[in-house]
């Protein structure tokens, strides 16, 4: 089986990061995760979005997890871990709204990008985060916690955040809906987070992966590895990991934690 193109070597995976941010047109928001279908009507219709609505409604479905009013929002400081180019803050910014709101990204491509976008991301790695105690009321990530020392991020996560405030993480398993419940709850607790809820999105990511799998037109036209390592990173028509998440061998949760008050 062709491999991923994202390798394990950190330096290895930052560099193939840089290069596929590099890669997006100018035009392109930039979002690279797995992303929920359908997107809502109003997130396909924003011109900002349009080129990716089904990885902005992945945003959508994880916040739509925390139990806030519009006011508790507006009085909130956020975090993303692992923001990407920023498209995810800036639905953050422009549907709640909140106090403040700022990325952590290693990639000096995606931080230059977010800030074309008008978002703040600053260049960083997640287990070592560049801020005070308790300064966060809500850190998320999507998608990414596969690719970093995740024991060390959650410690992080928890340090920065103020008692009382939310977890949320967005993230696939290769493994049923309570294996990653179990594992989820496993790493959370060790960080020193209560787990509240484990959502599962198998469903609307699975969906994303075959419409997103059909627009490849391009790759198909690469030489023979190249495109055969492509489509297992983008989860490809014909692809072996699109494959296993059709035959049910992978889930998708939503994960809500608070740091006890
Ligand atoms: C699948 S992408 C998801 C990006 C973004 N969340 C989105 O939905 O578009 C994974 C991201 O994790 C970032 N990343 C990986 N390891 C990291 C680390 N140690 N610190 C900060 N970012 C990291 C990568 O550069 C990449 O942008």
């Amino acid at each position: 089986m062709a491999r991923s193109l994202i390798p394990n070597t950190t330096w290895a995976r930052r560099l193939i990061y840089e290069l596929i941010y590099l890669s997006f047109g100018l035009n392109r928001t930039g979002m690279f995760n797995v992303g929920f279908a359908p997107a809502r009507p109003d997130i396909r219709a924003n011109p900002a979005f349009a080129d990716r609505p089904n990885q902005i409604q992945l945003y959508a479905e994880m916040f739509d997890r925390l139990p806030w009013e519009a006011d508790r929002w507006r009085r909130s400081d956020c975090l993303e871990l692992a923001a990407g180019c920023g498209g995810g803050l800036l639905y953050l910014n422009t549907h709640r709204a909140p106090r403040t709101s700022i990325g952590v990204e290693q990639s000096n491509v995606a931080v230059w990008r977010a800030r074309r976008l008008g978002v703040d991301v600053r260049q960083g790695h997640v287990a070592r985060l560049a801020f005070e105690d308790e300064q966060f009321d809500c850190v998320f990530c999507a998608d990414a916690v596969g690719y970093f020392p995740v024991a060390a991020a959650l410690n992080e996560a928890f340090r920065v955040m103020r008692p009382g405030g939310y977890l949320l993480l967005a993230e696939s398993f290769h493994g049923s809906r309570e294996a990653a419940r179990n594992h989820f709850h496993r790493i959370g607790e060790a960080a020193g987070f209560d787990l509240l809820d484990c959502h599962d999105a198998t469903d609307g990511v699975r969906r994303s992966l075959v419409e997103g799998g059909k627009r490849s037109s391009f790759v198909q036209r690469l030489p023979g590895a190249l495109r055969d390592s492509l489509k297992e990173t983008l989860f490809l028509e014909g692809s072996e990991r699109l494959r296993l998440w059709q035959t049910g061998a992978y889930s998708f949760v939503i994960v809500t934690f608070r740091r006890p008050p």
